[in-house]
């Protein structure tokens, strides 16, 4: 299974981190917006840089959404037509109307780790959607499995910790 990161700076690095410690990082692909973002993370890892954000989500199944709000709009101009529906993004963007962005039926979780994910002390709350399997969210806790603690929340409250 091919893991995609979009976006990976501060949290997206800490997660990858996680990712790597239990998966294979030769299956991790990952887009950033500057190049050189891009080759320093390869130095770092054995990950793949992807050409771009719509090859890398076709080319994975689980897919991470680790950037910024304010850069969201060029991220969906480029993956926003692909049909996305047998995929899985995991988001942590504190970004309110990713289901609408996507394709319908596209499986989505959000989540809200803290930083002593990195450590694996971590806790992640998770919210899923509304097409979101059992199965999926055993993916989703089994590849940040060395990541810390998971904590299911209501959308509700996970947009409210985003914003507090
Ligand atoms: N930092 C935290 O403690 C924390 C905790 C929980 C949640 N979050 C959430 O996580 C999200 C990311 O935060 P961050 O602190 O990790 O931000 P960040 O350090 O600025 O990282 C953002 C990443 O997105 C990349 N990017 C921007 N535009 C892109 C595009 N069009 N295509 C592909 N990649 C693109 C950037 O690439 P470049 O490196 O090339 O600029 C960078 O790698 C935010 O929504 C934030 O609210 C952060």
């Amino acid at each position: 299974m091919n893991i995609g990161f979009i976006g990976c700076g501060q949290m997206g690095k800490m997660l990858l981190h996680s990712v790597i410690k239990t998966g294979d990082p030769h299956s991790i692909l990952v887009t950033t917006k500057t190049k050189s973002s891009a080759e320093a993370l390869a130095v770092k890892y054995p990950v793949k840089i992807s050409e771009s954000n719509a090859r890398l989500v076709t080319d994975c199944e689980v897919i991470f959404l680790c950037v910024k709000p304010d850069d969201l709009n060029a991220v969906f101009t480029e993956i926003g037509t692909l049909d996305t529906s047998d995929k899985l993004f995991i988001t942590i963007t504190s970004e309110n109307a990713i289901e609408e962005r996507l394709t319908e039926k596209t499986r989505i979780i959000k989540a809200l780790p803290n930083t002593q994910v990195e450590t694996g002390d971590g806790i992640i709350l998770y919210s899923p959607g509304v097409y979101v399997k059992e199965n999926d969210i055993e993916i989703f806790r089994n590849i940040l499995r060395a990541a810390g603690s998971f904590v299911k929340v209501s959308d509700d409250l996970y947009r409210y910790r985003c914003h507090h």
